[in-house]
């Protein structure tokens, strides 16, 4: 997700500041990063490819000023490389942009008319010509950024230089956040609070279309009908720490609590609007399904949902496997590639081979522009926005919302948009519901067994990855009915076993699989959208019954969050769980 970080003031340590509000606003996620600052009355850019570190290296830090606007680059038009990133630079004006402008192709059709050329593949450039093309007719900052709040369609937060007015500097947007923080002798624009944190608790909130002409004194705001307005000044009580945070002591949780609003973002993407560049799935007569680890898992749910709704035949394979297997596809197979990072080197490395042999490709991806992305011949985003826990949570349940989505588009079924609008509050009170009890109970044991038939298996085996990768504890997920051909032998007394029932097809079979573990001394977590009164559980976790293509979207909340109160339990990194990360780029 791209950062904007901007100083004006009289310290002339602009670059300084700036770069630090950049490094404070990684955390965000991006792959390149660059800076613009005046000295001897010019501006000055330098860009550079990865981290920001990379950026250190190019810049020189002795060099005085008293203006610099900074971002940190999560591409999305044009791939991640040094042209692309921020700074834009076009005649007199220099940007920053978080955002995307969407009608950028006619303003470039536009531009070119009026003989304009460009450099990069990114909207941000556009946007840049574009304010420059009309302050060209109007000679008046001001009126120009106003004019172009109403040419400029899509989102956008801007940090603007202007070459005729060095000593102001200019911010607007739409939609995309941007805050005007306040220093003394300086101010700062940025997208975010932990960007000044460092500088300043003190920052305006800039509104929809509203103007802002900073220099080291002054802040002033002007609204669409260029009339100066008055705005309160905020104070963030909190520490950085805090403030990247949100208020939730880990990312894994904040990330948890995300979910709700993953899940609307990414139905409003694919159910309310039209679909684009995703594939016409009718017209394959099989699927293969690629991936890793919890993306794997979101693959097999995707298979029962498809194979059992949609009567087509779905092969799911975890991609080390895929690639050095003899794999039955032709020209009617979809080969599908489930990745939150879109850098995974064993999907990665799967989607070139399928691609060689001439075979269509969807991404199912989180990260916009990643590998994956670009090289798939349909992309599906998930939602999910930049997730940070090396657990993944939200992209795993904005995965499945697309293997949800795809599979009532296959059966062309719109009858579930109620049950789909009350889904963000059922996962809501989900979350709010006491597992740290549960944890409690579990927490020191060895060994955690996860059961399930059918759909419930596959949530049972993403709940166990969660719960072993934080809190290190071992846990297998089984299919309930076959525990007894092996496992049952390592069942003790008070062996944790958490039982997942949400087919009611299935219900009594996997109840008789309960009860044989608990003959045997098993103590059971029971997890089940049943009403179901019995003896045969220890603890109940009951979740809301909703139609079998949602379901599984409800059913992980309880087992994200049993993984992580128990981590917690144990003091265990959370977030960054011992010998894992979070993008895995090698075999
Ligand atoms: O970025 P990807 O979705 O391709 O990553 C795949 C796996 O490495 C990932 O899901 C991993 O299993 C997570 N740590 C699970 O929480």
């Amino acid at each position: 997700m791209c950062g904007i970080t901007g100083y004006i003031g009289k310290n002339n340590n602009a670059i300084k500041i700036v770069m630090h509000g950049l490094e404070a606003l990684e955390y965000r996620g991006y792959d390149s990063s660059g800076i613009a600052y005046t000295n001897d009355n010019k501006v000055n850019i330098t860009k550079e490819k990865g981290k920001i570190n990379n950026l250190k290296k190019s810049v020189d830090f002795n060099i005085k000023s008293n203006l610099a606007i900074g971002h940190t680059r999560w591409a999305t038009h044009g791939e991640p490389n040094k042209v692309n990133s921020h700074p834009h630079s076009v005649n007199k004006f220099t940007i920053v942009h978080n955002g995307i402008i969407e009608n950028y192709i006619e303003l470039k059709e536009e531009l070119l008319n009026n003989n304009y050329v460009f450099k990069s593949s990114t909207d941000t450039e556009i946007a840049c010509a574009y304010i420059d093309f009309i302050y060209k007719k109007e000679k008046d900052i001001l009126k120009t950024l106003n004019q172009v709040t109403k040419i400029f369609r899509g989102s956008y937060a801007l940090g603007i230089i202007c070459n005729d007015d060095l000593d102001n500097l200019y911010a607007v947007r739409k939609t995309s956040p941007l805050i005007i923080a306040q220093g003394k002798d300086e101010n700062y624009i940025a997208s975010d609070v932990p960007a000044i944190l460092k500088c300043t608790n003190k920052y305006i909130l800039l509104d929809d279309f509203q103007i802002a002409k900073i220099n080291s004194d002054n802040i002033e705001i002007y609204n669409q009908k260029l009339e100066l307005v008055t705005k309160e000044t905020l104070e963030f009580d909190g520490t950085y720490e805090s403030s990247i945070k949100n208020g939730f002591e880990h990312f894994m949780l904040k990330e948890i609590h995300e979910e709700p609003s993953v899940f609307r973002n990414t139905v409003n993407t694919y159910l309310n609007k039209n679909f684009k560049n995703i594939p016409n799935f009718s017209k394959y007569n099989n699927l293969h399904i690629v991936a890793c680890g919890s993306a794997y898992h979101t693959g097999l749910v995707g298979k029962y949902l498809i194979e059992k709704y949609a009567n087509i035949p779905v092969y799911v394979e975890v991609a080390s496997e895929y690639r050095y297997k003899h794999n039955f596809y032709d020209k009617q197979t979809l080969v599908i590639f489930v990745s939150q990072s879109g850098e995974t080197a064993d999907t990665l490395a799967c989607l070139k081979k399928v691609k060689e042999d001439g075979i269509d490709t969807l991404g199912i991806v989180n990260v916009v522009g990643s590998s994956v992305a670009r090289e798939s011949k349909y992309v599906m985003y998930t939602k999910a926005g930049c997730e940070i826990a090396v657990a993944t949570t939200k992209a795993y349940l904005a995965q499945l919302t697309v293997f949800s989505i795809i599979t009532m588009y296959l059966i062309n079924d719109k009858s579930l948009s109620n049950e789909i609008s009350s889904i963000p509050t059922l996962i809501d009170n989900l979350i709010n519901k006491d597992y740290k009890s549960i944890a409690k109970e579990i927490y020191k044991d060895k060994n955690i067994f996860f059961i399930g038939r059918g759909i419930d298996y596959f949530l049972s085996m993403e709940g166990s990855l969660k719960l072993k990768e934080i809190s290190y504890i071992n846990s297998v997920a089984y299919q309930a009915g076959e525990l007894k051909h092996g496992t049952i032998s390592l069942i003790e007394k008070n062996t944790p076993v958490i039982a997942i029932s949400t087919d009611n097809t299935l219900t009594e079979k996997t109840i008789s699989n309960i009860k044989e573990v608990k003959a045997r001394g098993a103590k059971i977590i029971f997890v089940t959208n049943q009403n179901i009164i019995d003896n045969f559980y220890d603890i109940k976790i009951d979740i809301p019954k909703v139609s079998e293509l949602l379901q599984p979207i409800l059913t992980i909340v309880p087992l994200q969050l049993i993984a992580y109160e128990v981590a917690k339990l144990n003091k265990c990194d959370i977030d960054k769980p011992r010998n894992l990360a979070k993008s895995v780029t090698v075999e």
